[in-house]
C-alpha cells in the first residue's frame, strides 16, 4: 500500500511538470521550448542562435480557463523577476513583479520590456496565449537567467482562479494552486530565425494588451 502511493506520487509530480520541449504555435509559427503543466498552463523560451551579447528572448506564456499563469526567470520566488499573465475576455494582460515574501508580488520596473506580438497573443475555445518579446530579460543581477546559462532553472507557477481585477495588470493574485521549477536546455530554445520573429513584436499593433 505504502509502495504503491509513492509510485502513483512519483507518477504524478512526473505528469504535473514535463521536461520542456520543442512546441510551434500554430498561429505565429515561432518554436519554443516549452514546459507543459498538466493543468494546460505552459511556457517557453525562443532565443537567437547566436547567444553572445544578448539579453533578450521571446516567450510565450498560456493556459486554459481564466486562471493566472506565471513564471520565475531566476527560479525561486523571491528577490527573482517574475511574469504574470492572464486572459480578460479576448485579450491578455501580463506584467513583470517581483517580491521580497511570500505574497502577491508587486508590479516591478527596470530597464526589461515585454511587447506583445499579435499574432500569437490570443483567446481561443481551447487555450489562452501570450507571446512576447522580452528585452534585457537575460541580466547577470540574480534576478534572471545569465548570459552564460546553458540550462537555467526556471520556476513555474499558477491559479486556475481569475485575479480579482482582470483589466487591472497590477490586479493582485491568490496564491499559486501548483508550482515548481523546470531546467531549460537553451539549445533547444536556440532558432536563426529570431531576427524574423522579433520583428513581430510592434508595441502599436498591440491592442487590448496591458503591462
Ligand atoms: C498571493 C500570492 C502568492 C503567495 C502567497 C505565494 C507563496 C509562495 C510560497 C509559500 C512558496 C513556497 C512553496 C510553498 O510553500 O508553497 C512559493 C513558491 C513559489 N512561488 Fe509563490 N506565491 C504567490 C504568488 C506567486 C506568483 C504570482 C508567482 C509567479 C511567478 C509565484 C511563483 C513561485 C515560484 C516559482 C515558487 C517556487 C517553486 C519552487 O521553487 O519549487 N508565486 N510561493
Amino acid at each position: 500500500m505504502k509502495c504503491s502511493s509513492l509510485v502513483l506520487g512519483v507518477l504524478a509530480t512526473l505528469a504535473a511538470a514535463q521536461t520542456p520541449s520543442p512546441y510551434t504555435d500554430a498561429k505565429s509559427g515561432i518554436t519554443f521550448n516549452t514546459l507543459q503543466h498538466s493543468s494546460g498552463m505552459f511556457f517557453g523560451l525562443a532565443l537567437p542562435a547566436n547567444a553572445t551579447g544578448n539579453t533578450d528572448f521571446i516567450a510565450t506564456i498560456g493556459g486554459k480557463g481564466t486562471g493566472w499563469s506565471g513564471v520565475s526567470l531566476g527560479g525561486g520566488m523571491l528577490n527573482k523577476l517574475l511574469i504574470v499573465a492572464w486572459p480578460n475576455a479576448q485579450a491578455v494582460v501580463g506584467s513583470f513583479r517581483k517580491t521580497g515574501r511570500y505574497a502577491s508580488p508587486a508590479v516591478v520596473t527596470g530597464s526589461f520590456t515585454q511587447t506583445a506580438i499579435a499574432n500569437g497573443t490570443y483567446v481561443n475555445s481551447t487555450h489562452w496565449t501570450y507571446t512576447f518579446l522580452c528585452s534585457k530579460c537575460i541580466q547577470t543581477d540574480g534576478t534572471t537567467l545569465k548570459p552564460t546559462d546553458t540550462a537555467p532553472s526556471l520556476g513555474f507557477a499558477l491559479n486556475p482562479t481569475a485575479p480579482a481585477q482582470k483589466a487591472n495588470p497590477a490586479s493582485s493574485v491568490s496564491k499559486h494552486t501548483a508550482q515548481g521549477q523546470a531546467a531549460f536546455d537553451l539549445s533547444k530554445a536556440k532558432s536563426e530565425n529570431l531576427e524574423v520573429w522579433k520583428g513581430y513584436a510592434v508595441p502599436e499593433v498591440a491592442t487590448g494588451f496591458a503591462g
